[in-house]
């Protein structure tokens, strides 16, 4: 009995919700810990494309059971959207989904909040998703939320009824038109649908299932560098996208992690506002873009691209106790001569490999190590010894830098495509 965390070492978007889909079928049960329809995480099986926001990757599998964490945040709306896609595609969402009754719910006037606090910040917007995620979370620790049990309680309706007069005294210091009917119609509709579903005390549920045996693969949201404590702030998420946000958020103790697998692409992207510092603002990011399809899962807009950063995964490695890498999207640069590697940055002239207090105002440089492409097709692989020579050298030049394993490369965004370094026991 234990625990996995599988996270974004990056900016988010590494291919997580690919890994997670692909490893399902070696877990009980797959639990979202949190973030919330800021994520969209992609999975391709049999051709078929499906993005999911709130629910967790393993959805459309059979063995394990799907947990909504207490440190989820929930938009009624899209969850039900959600589930009703997924029902067509036939997973049984009675059985297979469950939802923690201390996950925070999103409320039509937190999605206008977000908005409008957006607007106000001008060239210093953060690029939010506007899917109301930082309201939300300031109402929680504000201690002001309202959560998904509380929809069983009698009083529910004044509850709502006061939340969203306090945040329309709030949008008042806002010069920002909205128009409420138009979300509220919907929400009120989708909390009823809500009513419906298995609203579950989670952290009893999950920690009955580990003292039965069971096998948890805890599947985060965004990625290491936005999280709210350790990543480019103010330019992050407002959630602990780390390690220690799976026990937080499903309520689960340390002590019963065992493996911490960290998601990392083969270049980099970010998507939104704030620093990038391999950011590549030329023909090659373009390539990169267009080549990895690097458009928003959740919002569609163009993700930036650049070069890996590896400063910045060694320290998203020390920050979640990374055990072992899952290298994504190598093949995007199947045809690339040469790639390079960001190994450490110039920092107002100096060299370091430590990412400075503040990214935003430092001055600071990239400083690369060019190595050989390996002009090969990696996307047919299903063997590591097979891979091309230059291939296993990248690897191995990124595993001696970061002291961590790269145990899986993914070679394309279909289910099937993983190659595993060691047997696929050894994941768990
Ligand atoms: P997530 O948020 O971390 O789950 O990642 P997203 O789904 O937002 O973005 C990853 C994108 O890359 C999706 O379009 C995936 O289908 C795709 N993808 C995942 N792994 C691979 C890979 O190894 N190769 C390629 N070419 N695409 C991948
Ligand atoms: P997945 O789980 C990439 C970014 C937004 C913005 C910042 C804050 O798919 O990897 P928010 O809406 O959270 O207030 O936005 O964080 N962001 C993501 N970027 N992948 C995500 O999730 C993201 N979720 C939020 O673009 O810059
Ligand atoms: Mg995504």
């Amino acid at each position: 009995m234990y625990v996995d965390i599988l996270l974004g070492l990056q900016w988010g978007d590494e291919g997580k919700g690919k890994i997670v889909d692909h490893l399902s079928d070696k877990y009980d049960v797959i639990a979202r810990f949190q973030g919330g329809p800021n994520a969209g995480h992609t999975l391709v099986i049999n051709g078929e494309k499906t993005i999911l926001h709130t629910v967790p990757s393993g959805i459309l599998h059979h063995r394990p059971v799907n947990v909504i964490g207490n440190g989820v945040v929930i938009d009624p709306i899209t969850l039900q959207k959600e589930i009703e896609t997924l029902t067509a595609k036939g997973a049984d969402i009675n059985k297979r989904l469950f939802i923690s009754k201390k996950a925070h719910l999103i409320l039509p006037t937190h999605k206008i909040l977000d908005a409008a606090s957006e607007a106000s910040k001008g060239l210093s917007k953060i690029g939010s998703t506007l899917r109301g995620i930082s309201p939300t979370y300031m109402d929680k620790t504000g201690r002001n939320g309202l959560r998904v049990g509380d929809l069983l309680a009698a009083d529910f309706a004044s509850h709502y009824e006061k939340i969203k007069e306090k945040h329309l005294h709030l949008l008042k210091l806002y010069d920002y038109e909205f128009s409420l009917p138009e979300l509220e119609q919907p929400w009120l509709e989708a909390i009823e649908f809500m009513k419906s579903l298995n609203l579950i005390d989670s952290e009893y549920f999950l920690n009955d299932l580990l003292s039965q045996g069971k096998t948890i693969l805890a599947e985060g949201a965004q990625g290491t560098m936005l999280d709210i404590d350790f990543g480019t702030y103010p330019f992050v998420t407002s959630s602990n996208t780390i390690t220690s946000g799976a026990c937080n958020g499903l309520g689960i103790a340390p002590n019963k992690v065992k493996e911490v697998i960290g998601i990392a692409k083969a270049y980099c992207t970010r998507v939104g506002s704030g620093p990038f510092p391999t950011e590549l603002n030329d023909e090659m990011g373009e390539r990169l873009r267009q080549v990895g399809s690097e458009f928003g899962a959740t919002t569609g807009r163009p993700r930036r691209c650049g070069w890996i950063d590896l400063p910045a995964l060694k320290y998203a490695i020390m920050i979640n106790g990374v055990t072992q890498i899952a290298m994504t999207k190598a093949d995007v640069l199947n045809d690339f001569e040469t790639v390079e590697a960001c190994t450490a940055y110039k920092v107002d002239g100096t060299i370091s490999q430590q990412i400075p207090f503040d990214l935003c105002t430092t001055d600071i440089l990239p400083v690369y190590e060019k190595l050989n492409g390996w002009k090969t097709d990696l996307r047919n692989f299903t063997n590591y010894e097979a891979l091309p020579e230059s291939f296993l050298g990248y690897l191995n030049f990124v595993e001696e830098y970061l002291k961590t394993e790269v145990t899986m490369i993914s070679t394309g965004p279909e289910r099937e495509r993983l190659v595993f370094k060691k047997a696929l026991e050894s994941v768990s």
